[in-house]
């Protein structure tokens, strides 16, 4: 490895990390983190940022391809799009990617020492999307720079559903500096959360627009139908951002469960209730979640079955007995207190949802040291072009 007077460096990459950038190692021993490069590649990096332990740096020319490269499908990426961050992998090698990350980070953050990891459904790779959050720029929606608040205003987006795709391209949003795209593939439904407000909005007809700043006094809210059941999802709630993907959770948490007849079940971090509907046949379901507005959701989209939904966060709840947990925290993870309340109810089984490798590796850690025993985890592959990871895992004691 050679330093030039422009801090370029030529590295060899033999790994990736967590956030999707390719990991190599400098000649003093420090980790560079590679933008733009795969693992097993030669590249000539420019450094962006110098810490004691690590770099960053971008891949300026790929001087020996991994045979897995290709050129990025979406014209953007070359804009600078910071939305997918995996593009220049053929989306097999990306899945291959993405489950390396997994077992990583169980290994690493989580010492576990041969974690069971396996590929789940595969999933269309591309106008996926239901939900988007976009920044505006001069009224026209577009994604951010990697690492940078510049924006690259979009003529199209490969991820997005056509329904969002719709809003995204042809949206006008005045003066606004976000937005929020939320779409029914079911049921066709369209709404558009507007920040600061809505004002002078541009969009079709059928699309609900609301103002940020109105949501403290209105509600709204569009559905979506998932696992044969239809979902209202509040402006303010949490909603997975692919229909076909909320399916293939549902199924995969099901089958992660076990037979849940007779049982007490938990569905912490349950949003608007998604995944109690993996738990029917449960003597009693209690879903605890933190969103008021997800709460009343939940109890609309539950009404006909035997659920409880508690307004509550996890680490405040006063837990009740169970037999089985199922766990779908935010990015962030369980952390040491949402692990030591959900433990605390005595569940023998533990389903952990995690949509972070890193948190998954730290929760993975935690359980372990409550008793738990990770049996699997499944990756439940929501987010190709893009280094996300969705993972199903299975904990007993
Ligand atoms: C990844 S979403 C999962 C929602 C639901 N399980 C689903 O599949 O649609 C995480 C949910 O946890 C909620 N949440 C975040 N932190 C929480 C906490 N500390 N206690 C309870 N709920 C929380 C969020 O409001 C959100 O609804």
């Amino acid at each position: 490895m050679d330093q030039d007077p422009f801090d370029q460096l030529q590295v060899t990459t033999h790994g990736m990390a967590n956030g999707g950038e390719a990991v190599a190692r400098a000649a003093d021993g420090r980790v560079v983190f590679v933008e733009g490069a795969l693992p097993d590649e030669r590249v000539t990096v420019a450094i962006t940022a110098e810490k004691k332990r690590f770099l960053r740096a971008k891949a300026v020319e790929i001087l020996d391809a991994s045979p897995s490269r290709v050129d990025p499908p979406c014209p953007h990426v070359a804009d600078g799009c910071g939305g997918c961050g995996l593009q220049y992998a053929t989306p097999e090698a990306q899945r291959q990617l993405r489950l390396g990350m997994v077992r990583d980070a169980l290994q690493r953050l989580g010492r576990i020492p041969d974690p069971l990891v396996e590929l789940g459904p595969e999933l269309p790779t591309d106008g996926y999307r239901t939900a988007m959050r976009a920044a505006v720029q001069g009224g026209r929606a577009g994604f951010r720079v990697a690492q940078s608040h510049d924006v690259v205003v979009v003529g199209s987006c490969l991820v997005s559903h056509p329904l969002v795709e719709e809003i995204l391209v042809d949206g006008r949003f005045g003066a606004a500096h976000e937005v929020s795209i939320r779409v029914g593939v079911g049921t066709g439904e369209r709404m558009v959360v507007v920040r600061p407000n809505a004002a002078e909005v541009t969009v079709r007809a059928d699309v609900l627009v609301v103002g940020a700043d109105q949501l403290a006094q209105k509600r709204a809210w569009i559905h979506e139908e998932v696992a044969g059941r239809r979902w209202r999802v509040g402006a303010d709630s949490f909603f997975q951002t692919r229909p076909d993907g909320a399916e293939a959770l549902v199924v995969e948490v099901g089958r992660a469960a076990g037979d849940p007849t007779g049982l007490r079940a938990i569905d912490a971090y349950g949003g608007v209730g998604l995944m109690s509907t993996a738990l029917l046949g449960a003597e009693r379901i209690t879903l605890v979640e933190r969103s008021a507005s997800a709460v009343a959701d939940a109890r609309v989209n539950l009404a006909d079955l035997p659920v409880k939904a508690i307004r509550v966060a996890v680490e405040r709840w006063h837990p009740s007995n169970a037999d089985l947990v199922v766990a779908d925290p935010s990015r962030a993870g369980l952390g040491k207190a949402g692990v030591d309340v959900l433990a605390s109810t005595g569940a023998s089984r533990f389903v952990l949802v995690s949509c972070d490798a890193g948190a998954l590796g730290r929760d993975a850690g935690l359980l372990v040291e409550a008793g738990y025993r990770l049996e699997r985890s499944v990756l439940v592959d929501l987010f190709p072009h893009t280094p996300r990871v969705e993972v199903v895992s299975t904990f007993t004691r």
